[in-house]
């Protein structure tokens, strides 16, 4: 399919290009005006990293391992992206605690967002496999520009000119906060893991209990294997013109390491380097190789 030009898919809120498929002018001045409330749950992440994997854990987390609502009402709809312009629908139908996402580094917040009791769980993934995701991702997404070769889509990406700007910027945000216990952080790699070690974890944050019964449930709902069949989360209600399902799914692959099928040593070399600099000093120590 041809694409649209990247000036016609992209809008720019400071700085960062978001696609305009889900995100308007009128839609980030509601993400700004949003009134946080104190027992609101946010789950953080670049793109690619595993939100909507989390957006099936936590309602089940919540809810003490129901799966009704995560196999009755769509991802976006369930844990709606807050800078969305189809947040308005979905806000208003959340019951307390409300569990939002978001893509926004952390100055960009609502202020209503730093001054509240609100929590975060923020989910990182080895940018490395952020990438080749965000890359097949881009193949299959026709709101999104076309990635070109691996090495020049690694280009743009270090060159923050993908779809919520630099990955060391949002990572670097996040975890130079003033949030103290009120955030929790995770990757994806531990995740993959050990699931239920995770669930536990995010359970005690969340100031939640579960059955050991219903807990199991929950982990293996969670797996990639299983969270793939279910279509309110595996993006099938899409239409394939928006997502085309025969180059790439949005549930994917599921792994962490998939970088190792992607870089060549000269392209490792090229992206460790740019990272180690941006990260210097930032007290960030990723246990990614
Ligand atoms: P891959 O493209 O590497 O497979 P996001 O939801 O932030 O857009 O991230 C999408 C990535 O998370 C995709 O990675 C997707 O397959 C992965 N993912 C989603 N649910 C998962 C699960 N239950 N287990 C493992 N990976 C999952």
């Amino acid at each position: 399919a041809v694409r649209m030009a990247t000036q016609d898919l992209y809008l720019f809120f400071h700085g960062l290009p978001l696609p305009k498929i889900v995100h308007s002018e009128e839609s980030l001045e509601d993400f700004r005006k949003f009134k946080v409330q104190n027992d609101d749950i946010f789950v953080i992440s670049y793109p690619k990293s595993g939100t909507t994997w989390m957006q099936e854990i936590i309602p089940l987390l919540l809810n003490g391992g129901d799966l009704t609502p995560v196999e009755s009402i769509p991802n976006w709809e369930r844990v709606p992206w807050l800078e969305e312009t189809r947040a308005v629908l979905f806000l208003d139908k959340l019951s307390a605690p409300r569990t939002m996402v978001s893509h926004m580094p952390y100055p960009l917040m609502p202020p209503t967002f730093s001054s509240s009791k609100a929590k975060a769980i923020y989910i990182a993934r080895n940018p490395k496999d952020v990438l080749v995701s965000s890359f097949y991702f881009h193949q299959m997404a026709s709101f999104l520009d076309d990635p070109g070769t691996f090495e020049e889509f690694m280009d743009k990406f270090l060159a923050g000119q993908v779809l919520f700007g630099k990955w060391t910027d949002h990572v670097k945000s996040w975890r130079n906060t003033d949030l103290g216990d009120r955030i929790f952080y995770i990757t994806y790699e531990e995740l993959i893991q050990d699931l239920r070690g995770a669930l536990e974890r995010m359970l005690r944050f969340l100031g939640r209990q579960m059955s050991e019964e219903a807990l199991d449930r929950v982990t293996e709902h969670c797996l990639f294997k299983n969270m793939k069949k279910n279509n309110m989360s595996n993006y099938s209600l899409v239409p394939q013109e928006v997502m085309d399902s025969s180059k790439s799914h949005f549930l994917r692959k599921g792994i962490a390491g998939d970088w190792k099928n992607h870089f060549s040593p000269e392209l490792e070399d090229k992206f460790n380097a740019v990272i180690q600099k941006e990260l210097e000093g930032s007290g960030i120590n990723f246990p990614w190789d």
